[in-house]
C-alpha cells in the first residue's frame, strides 16, 4: 500500500509522485519526482524557480531528503545558480560522504554530477524585490546600497507564501519504505547565508520506518530550535499516538510562544501509512495533499488548527 503526502504548494507534483508509486516504485523516486514540477513552477514564490530574493535580490535555494531504512539523508543550503536542489540533495546522500553542503561547495557538487544551471530569480520576483528596496530605504540608504548594514532590513524577512510556504513531500512505498523531501527559497527578503529549517534534517525533515515521516513548513527558525520533525518521531517511539506526537511537538513550539510571527506546519505519516497534520499560529486555511493508492486522484484534507 503506497501513500504520498504533500502540502499545498506540492499540489503540481503530488501526481507525478503518487505515479511513481502506481507503478511500484520507490519513496524517494516518488519524493524527488514529486518535488521537481513544484521547484520548476514560477508562480510558487517559497520554491524553487521563481521564488522570493534574499536582501540583496539573489534567491537562495535549500532542500532536504531522507530514506528511513538505514536513516540516509542529504541537504543542500544557499544553492543560487542550479534548478533543482531536491535532486543536488539525493546525489549528496547517494555519493557523498557527507549530509549537508552549502554554497559555492554545493555548486560545485552539483556542476560535478551534471545538474542543470539556470537563472531563478524571474521578472516578477526581481520586480517585487526592488518594489520592496523602494518602499522600505531611504534615498541616503539606496545611494549607499549594498554598503549598508542588513542586519536591521532582516527584521522585514516574510514567509512569501503564507498558505503555501515551501514544499514536504512524504511517502511510503509498498512494503513500508519511508522517504521524506522538503525544499524552499525561504524566507522573501532573508539575510543572505540563511538557512531555515528545510536543509536541517530533524528540524524540518526526519524519517525512520519503524516508526513514520515527518516535515515541516512555516517559520523554520522555531522548527530548528525545537527539532521539531525529529521530536515528532522520537514521541512516536516513545508510544504516543501520531496525533498526540505532533501535538507533543507543538507543545515544544509552544515554549517559544513570543518568537511566534506566523506558524509552524507539521504532516506526518506513521509507519502503518496513516496521515496527519497540524498547523500551529497564524495560518488561514491550513490543508494538505493526500494520494493513497486505489485513489483515482489526490485529495485535499483539512489539517488540525490550534491558533
Ligand atoms: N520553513 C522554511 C523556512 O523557514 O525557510
Amino acid at each position: 500500500m503506497g501513500i504520498v503526502i504533500c502540502n499545498r504548494a506540492g499540489g503540481v507534483g503530488i501526481a507525478q509522485g503518487a505515479r511513481v508509486l502506481e507503478e511500484g516504485g520507490l519513496a524517494l523516486d516518488a519524493i524527488e519526482q514529486g518535488i521537481r514540477p513544484v521547484e520548476a513552477d514560477v508562480t510558487i514564490h517559497s520554491v524553487g524557480r521563481g521564488g522570493w530574493p534574499n536582501l540583496l535580490g539573489q534567491v537562495e535555494l535549500d532542500a532536504c531528503i531522507m530514506e528511513g531504512r538505514a536513516l540516509r539523508a542529504g541537504a543542500v543550503g544557499a544553492v543560487r545558480s542550479f534548478l533543482h536542489p531536491i535532486s543536488i540533495a539525493r546525489r549528496v546522500m547517494e555519493r557523498l560522504p557527507h549530509v549537508l553542503l552549502v554554497g559555492d561547495g554545493a555548486e560545485r557538487f552539483a556542476r560535478e554530477c551534471a545538474m542543470e544551471e539556470g537563472e531563478n530569480l524571474t521578472a516578477e520576483a526581481r520586480e517585487a524585490w526592488q518594489a520592496w528596496r523602494a518602499a522600505r530605504l531611504s534615498e541616503d540608504e539606496l545611494a549607499r546600497w549594498p554598503d549598508l548594514s542588513l542586519a536591521p532590513l532582516a527584521q522585514d524577512a516574510a514567509d512569501p507564501q503564507r498558505t503555501h510556504g515551501t514544499t514536504i513531500f512524504l511517502a511510503q512505498e509498498a512494503g513500508g519504505h519511508m522517504a521524506a523531501g522538503v525544499s524552499t527559497s525561504g524566507w522573501a527578503f532573508k539575510y543572505p547565508g540563511r538557512l531555515g529549517d528545510s536543509p536541517i534534517i530533524g528540524a524540518g525533515c526526519y524519517v525512520d520506518d519503524r516508526y513514520g515521516a515527518v516535515a515541516c513548513v512555516g517559520q523554520g527558525e522555531l522548527a530548528i530550535r525545537a527539532g521539531t520533525a525529529r521530536a515528532v518521531v522520537l514521541y512516536l517511539k516513545m508510544g504516543l499516538g501520531l496525533r498526540a506526537a505532533c501535538h507533543e511537538a507543538i507543545d515544544d513550539l509552544q515554549a517559544m510562544r513570543d518568537d511566534l510571527r506566523s506558524f509552524v506546519m507539521i504532516h506526518a505519516v506513521n509507519a502503518r501509512g496513516m496521515p496527519y497534520a497540524v498547523a500551529w499560529g497564524d495560518h488561514p486555511n491550513p490543508r494538505y495533499w493526500m494520494w493513497q493508492d486505489g485513489m483515482g486522484a489526490p485529495e485535499l484534507c483539512e489539517a488540525e488548527h490550534i491558533a
